[in-house]
């Protein structure tokens, strides 16, 4: 396994080989790895011949009151855990080399990133968009993976990519859960004891959508309102938003009618949590 640090050294490997007639995966993360990072990774593996991972905790996409500086790093653990599933390269640039001196463009993909944490977070999705563009352009994939824990982010790139007739495959994959149901995420590793009870209110919170769903409440209000009181009811969690918005559009829904996602962020303590559930399919909790 390589580690790449210079966007000049990742595009030459890159173009060698799509030279060689290589298929290129590539996963891009902010690292802190997870068994939800390396389900993408396994299936990178499937899916290419050469997977690419990156490792950049990319400041253009967090706000100025946000978790920036105290984002979890741990490079060398992650380094161990790309080996072992298989990794042939880690990118992992610094700020300099993906921000250099004068740099000033930016991918904004307009309306899908209105709603959610959109709202929340103002200019985050700027961000993600701008680094995921140019992460492709430096290791030139065949295909990424994304995981629909960041289920709005996720459509936000499938939209960029479509809209820019960038030449890739986007592949979404379920969220891995503990066996508790917590939603994997670096940033679990923020909470404390009691809180980490509290943080389960999320992932029942959307059994309890899933439940009302499947006995056949269509009503966004009633299964936001039912939602709202459950999660509540736990100490430390404060909720930022609940809502139920159509997979394309991301648009807000009164009614259930085709497919639509229950999407929820909320600060459980210090860190603030997502998660969500599109109806319909399964909920492996
Ligand atoms: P990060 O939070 O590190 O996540 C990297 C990838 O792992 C994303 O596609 C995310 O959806 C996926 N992921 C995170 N938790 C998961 C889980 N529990 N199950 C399945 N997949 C999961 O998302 C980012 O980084 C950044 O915004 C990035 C795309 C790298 C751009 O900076």
């Amino acid at each position: 396994m390589k580690v790449i640090e210079t966007v000049r050294e990742m595009q030459a490997f890159s173009e060698s080989m799509r030279m060689e007639g290589k298929k290129i995966a590539l996963v891009p993360t902010m690292g802190y790895l997870h068994e939800g990072h390396l389900s993408l990774m396994r299936e990178g593996r499937k899916r290419g011949n050469c997977l690419i991972i990156s490792i950049y905790v990319n400041p253009t996409q967090f706000g100025p009151a946000e978790d920036l500086d105290k984002y979890p790093r741990d490079f060398e653990r992650d380094e161990a855990l790309a080996r072992n599933v298989g990794v042939d390269v880690i990118f992992y640039p610094s700020n300099e080399e993906m921000y250099p001196e004068h740099y000033q463009t930016y991918v904004n993909v307009e309306e899908v990133t209105d709603n959610l944490c959109g709202l929340s977070r103002p200019g985050h999705f700027r961000g993600v968009t701008t680094v995921c563009a140019k992460l492709f352009n430096m290791t030139k994939p065949n295909v990424t993976i994304f995981g629909q824990k960041d289920f709005q982010q996720l459509v936000t790139i499938k939209r960029m990519v479509t809209d820019l007739n960038m030449d890739l495959e986007v592949v979404g994959l379920p969220t891995v859960r503990e066996h508790d149901g917590l939603a994997m995420s670096s940033r679990n590793t923020y909470l404390k004891e009691d809180e980490r009870e509290s943080a389960l209110s999320l992932s029942r919170s959307l059994k309890l959508a899933k439940e009302l769903y499947d006995a056949g409440e269509r009503s966004a209000a009633e299964i936001i309102s039912k939602m709202t009181a459950f999660i509540e009811e736990h100490p430390h969690t404060d909720i930022d938003y609940i809502k139920i918005c159509d997979t394309t559009t991301m648009k807000d829904v009164q009614t259930i009618e085709r497919e639509s996602v229950v999407a929820l962020a909320v600060r459980v303590g210090l860190p603030r949590l997502i998660d969500n559930y599109v109806f319909g399919e399964p909920l492996n909790i």
